[in-house]
């Protein structure tokens, strides 16, 4: 039989085929040297001892990784404190939020989140044949009781990032609490903790003690963000034992690789690099965020490494995307998270900024002109 013909009564499962492929922040651009903006990176990089302990270490590339990633997750449990058994590493954290909604939700079930929530938690619901839910946001930011009257009797996985990206807002302690305590207890609830790190607020919680009182909340954090191990794909989760007993069930024998096991023990060792990044990251988000408001644009509230910018409408925006990179500089359209006036912008060096800035005033001279 004709290949062609073949193919084509070959369906994917329900769902697959509705999916809109995630598109990094340098889709189509990895080759362009331009100064990267766009996936809320780490402007600085990892720790020195990250990359001196991958030039000096034995691992062997012809050996398996430990698949029970045993040391890093002793190293994650010393740091903050956790029992071992609790936790589970993922390659990258966007593998744990498969794995949780593969492993808790299937066809007819809903997958519910926030109205601009990460856009991996709708691909994952339609890869596992789950329905996606967006719950209404207002003023940009998740909103509890929104979430809470978006449950329905399918509701088997709810997923708030916190804070959130693409719009930097956060739900507080005693917000997130309510969740917790509202939610059915037959739902899993993840909170995805991907830019814990950099928030110092004092009404902010990562999860960890919300995990500790709730049998059906997982946390997740990634080692992408403050750590800047973005390309050796490292994240890991906090549950209850039950839950991270059915994730070892469901996820790959060696999803974690032993440069990113190395890697990880490494950077939650090294206390001063992890400061001086917190510190620097909020010095830079107020020069950023203060440089786009003199030039006149609305800037949303962020406690992450990243800003939400509004423009008047799509087409400003659209150009403003297409100047920037003419200059070389590279921000992120989030037209696909349904915000087509606005571009995210993550933090950089302050002359990644000034660059930026400069660039953004004088696109702003030209259309004015128009
Ligand atoms: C809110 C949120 N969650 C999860 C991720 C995935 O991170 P990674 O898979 O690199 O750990 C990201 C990445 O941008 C994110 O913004």
């Amino acid at each position: 039989m004709n290949k062609k013909r073949l193919l084509s009564q070959i369906n994917p499962k329900p769902g697959i085929s509705s999916i809109e492929p995630y598109k990094g922040g340098n889709h189509n651009f990895s080759n362009a040297n331009l100064i990267n903006l766009a996936s809320n990176e780490s402007f600085v990089g990892p720790s020195p001892k990250v990359v001196k302990s991958l030039n000096n270490s034995s691992y062997s590339i012809n050996r398996y990784p430990d698949g029970s990633t045993f040391l890093l997750r002793q190293a994650i449990s010393e740091r903050y404190n956790l029992d071992v058994d609790k936790i589970v590493c993922g390659c990258g954290s966007d593998e744990l939020i498969d794995i949780l909604v593969r492993s808790f939700s299937g066809p007819s079930d809903e997958v519910l989140f926030s109205q601009y929530g990460f856009l991996m938690y709708s691909i994952a619901a339609k890869s596992n044949g789950a329905i996606p839910i967006a719950a209404p946001e207002y003023n940009l930011k998740t909103d509890v009781h929104s979430i809470l009257s978006s449950i329905s009797n399918q509701t088997k996985v709810i997923l708030i990032a916190n804070p959130n990206n693409p719009t930097g807002s956060y739900l507080n302690k005693i917000e997130l609490e309510l969740l917790c305590r509202e939610i059915p207890k037959n739902i899993l609830l993840v909170i995805d903790s991907a830019y814990a790190e950099f928030v110092t607020d004092d009404d902010y919680d990562s999860g960890i003690s919300f995990v500790n009182k709730f049998d059906n909340v997982v946390m997740t954090r990634t080692f992408s963000k403050l750590y800047g191990l973005a390309s050796l794909r490292l994240g890991w989760s906090y549950s209850s034992k039950y839950i991270a007993e059915i994730m070892d069930k469901v996820r790959q024998p060696f999803n974690v690789n032993s440069l990113a096991q190395i890697a990880g023990i490494e950077a939650l060792g090294d206390f001063d690099h992890e400061n001086f990044i917190v510190k620097k990251n909020k010095e830079n988000l107020i020069k950023l965020k203060n440089g786009i408001e003199s030039l006149g644009f609305e800037v949303m509230p962020s406690v992450a490494n990243f800003v939400l910018v509004k423009f008047k409408n799509f087409s400003y925006s659209a150009s403003m995307y297409d100047y920037l990179i003419s200059k070389k500089v590279l921000v992120r359209k989030v037209t696909a998270y349904g915000l087509p006036d606005y571009l995210r912008i993550t933090v950089g060096k302050i002359e990644e900024i000034n660059l930026l800035l400069q660039s953004m005033q004088e696109f702003k001279n030209v259309y004015n002109e128009k």
